[in-house]
C-alpha cells in the first residue's frame, strides 16, 4: 500500500489526492510522515467534515488531517468542507466546484460497517455530489469512541458524493478488522444496490483493495 502511494507519487503524474479519515488510514499516514515523499506540489481534497464543528475543534477531521499529516508533509494545497459553513448549500456549491478544479487522481477510502464511503450512508444516489448527511445511528455508534459520549457525535456531516468518488482516476480502499467483514463481502460480491454505498465502486475500472485476514475472512 505504502509502496503503491510512493510509485504513484513519484510517477509525477499525480496532483490531487482525496484523503479520508478514521483509524484505518493511520498507519498509512505515519508510513507518509516518516517516508516524507515530494508532495510539494499536490493538492488534496478530504471526503468529508462533521456539521457544527470548526476546524480546529480537535473531533474534527480538519484536526485530524492536520495532526496526523499536514503538520508533518508539506503540500500545495488543502480542501475539506467548512463544518461551520453558514450556507449549506453555498457550501456543497463550493465544494463541487474544488473537486471541479481539482480533479483527483488518487482517493484513498476507509469504508464503514454499513458500507458507507466518505459519509455517504445506505441508499445514497451512486450520482450524487457533495451533500449534507445526516448519519445513521450504526454510524454515531461507531464514531462515538472518539467522543466522550455518544450524544457529543456530530448527527449530521458535508460529504463528497459517490458521483464525485467515481469521478476520482484511480481508488485506495483499505479494511482493517472483522467489523469490515461483511460490508467487503457485500462490496466485493454482492450486488450493486445504494443500500450498500461501497458496491458503487463495482463500476469504477481502476480501484485497488487493501484487506487484513480478518476483513477478507468472508470472502
Ligand atoms: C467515518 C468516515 C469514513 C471512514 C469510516 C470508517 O465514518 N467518514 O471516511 O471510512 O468512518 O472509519 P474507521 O476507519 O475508523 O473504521
Amino acid at each position: 500500500m505504502s509502496e503503491l502511494f510512493a510509485s504513484d507519487i513519484n510517477s509525477g503524474n499525480i496532483k490531487t489526492v482525496g484523503l479520508a479519515t478514521g483509524s484505518t488510514p493511520l498507519d498509512f499516514y505515519k508510513y507518509v510522515r516518516e517516508a516524507q515523499p515530494d508532495c510539494k506540489a499536490i493538492t488534496t481534497v478530504n471526503l468529508d467534515e462533521y456539521v457544527g464543528l470548526a476546524a480546529d475543534h480537535d473531533q474534527s477531521y480538519s484536526y485530524f488531517m492536520h495532526e496526523h499529516l499536514f503538520n508533518d508533509v508539506a503540500f500545495a494545497k488543502h480542501f475539506l468542507p467548512d463544518g461551520l459553513a453558514k450556507d449549506s448549500a453555498a457550501e456543497c456549491a463550493r465544494y463541487d466546484e474544488v473537486l471541479a478544479e481539482n480533479p483527483i487522481d488518487w482517493q484513498l477510502l476507509g469504508i464503514g460497517g454499513n458500507g458507507h464511503i466518505g459519509f455517504n450512508e445506505p441508499g445514497a444516489s451512486f450520482e450524487g455530489t457533495t451533500q449534507r448527511v445526516q448519519l445513521t445511528e450504526e454510524t454515531l455508534a461507531a464514531n462515538a469512541r472518539f467522543f466522550d459520549s455518544i450524544e457529543e457525535v456530530p448527527t449530521e456531516a458535508y460529504s463528497m458524493g459517490i458521483g464525485s468518488i467515481l469521478n476520482s482516476k484511480k481508488i485506495v480502499l483499505l479494511a482493517f478488522g472483522e467489523e469490515k467483514a461483511a460490508a467487503i463481502k457485500a462490496m466485493i460480491e454482492g450486488p450493486m444496490t445504494n443500500e450498500v454505498p461501497a458496491t458503487a465502486l463495482q463500476n469504477h475500472p481502476n480501484v485497488t483493495v487493501f484487506l487484513d485476514e480478518a476483513a477478507a475472512s468472508l470472502l
